[in-house]
């Protein structure tokens, strides 16, 4: 994990106010695994606080995030002009570990939670990936060019605008027969991976499933406590740290 000072390469609009932020780093970013996250400054200074996005493409010294405008931070961010200097601290987190003796994975993936999974798919070419993603409407779709590498894609919309009118929890369990799964990634808003959950626990699926975590963060290290999460054998753990990728058995959703 680094510090460093990066220079705004690009900032693009790809879809219904989400952006696309390239920055260029001054040495090579070197190996990123799908999942891990860097910590960005804003470029507005009465934020201090660096906001975490996950890594969507390391290559040479440049690194992509993608981010949904929510509040002043990513609004200042999407504003950022091509040379701008923002500090940069990755990677950060464990990511996606794929067990070897996994060959096919089924990722899932909705809104703003797809972004992490495109480096698990472009990165880990002897696994074969059935993916299923949810945007909430044609507008919100973007990356789509990125899952169409998967063996297998399906993507759907809460108002049936692009793909079946549906989530992607339900997309992959209605699928399910004809997917062998030897294990499931997910990243996506909470109520999806507490459905994810509840679902798997309910139709008794057992194939090994990893969650990324989203919490508000403030060090994005592990020293200031704000990101922790409550584990189900009731001792807590730092989202930004020991995670955000956790096993779906071992946290509280
Ligand atoms: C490990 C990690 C990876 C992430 N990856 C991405 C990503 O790839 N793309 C993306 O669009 N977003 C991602 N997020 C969420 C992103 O960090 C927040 O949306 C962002 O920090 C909000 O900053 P803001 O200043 O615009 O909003 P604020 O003004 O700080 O808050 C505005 C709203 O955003 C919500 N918010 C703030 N922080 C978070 C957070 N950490 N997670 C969820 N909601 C938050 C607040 O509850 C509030 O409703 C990630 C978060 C984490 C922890
Ligand atoms: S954000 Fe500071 S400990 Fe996780």
């Amino acid at each position: 994990m680094k510090e460093v000072i990066s220079t705004v390469k690009e900032v693009k609009l790809i879809a219904d106010n989400v952006y696309s932020l390239t920055v260029t780093l001054p040495e090579p970013v070197g190996e990123v695994r799908g999942g891990q996250f860097l910590n960005i400054s804003t470029g507005d200074s009465s934020r201090l606080l660096k906001r975490p996005f996950g890594i969507v493409k390391a290559e040479g010294c440049d690194v992509t995030v993608c981010f949904q405008v929510k509040g002043g931070g990513t609004l200042a961010l999407a504003d950022a002009r091509v040379g701008d200097k923002l500090s940069v601290l990755l990677p950060l987190g464990n990511g996606f570990i794929l067990s070897e003796n996994a060959k096919n994975i089924v990722v899932i993936g909705g809104g703003v939670g797809i972004f992490p999974l495109v480096p698990v798919i472009c990165g880990n070419k002897d696994k074969k990936f059935y993916t299923y993603i949810g945007f909430r409407n044609k507008g919100c779709a973007c990356l789509l060019d990125e899952f169409e590498k998967s063996e297998k894609f399906t993507v759907v919309t809460d108002d049936g605008s692009i793909g079946e009118k549906d989530n992607a929890v339900n997309a992959y369990l209605k699928d399910r027969e004809n997917v062998r799964a030897d294990m499931i990634i997910a990243c996506g808003p909470p109520v999806m991976l507490r459905a994810l959950k509840t679902q798997l626990k309910d139709k008794g699926i057992t194939t090994p499933c990893l969650v990324s975590l989203e919490e508000r963060m403030g060090c994005g290290i592990g020293a200031c406590l704000v990101c922790v999460c409550g584990k189900t054998d009731g001792s807590r753990a730092r989202v930004c740290k020991d995670g955000p990728v956790f096993d779906i058995n071992e946290v509280e959703l």
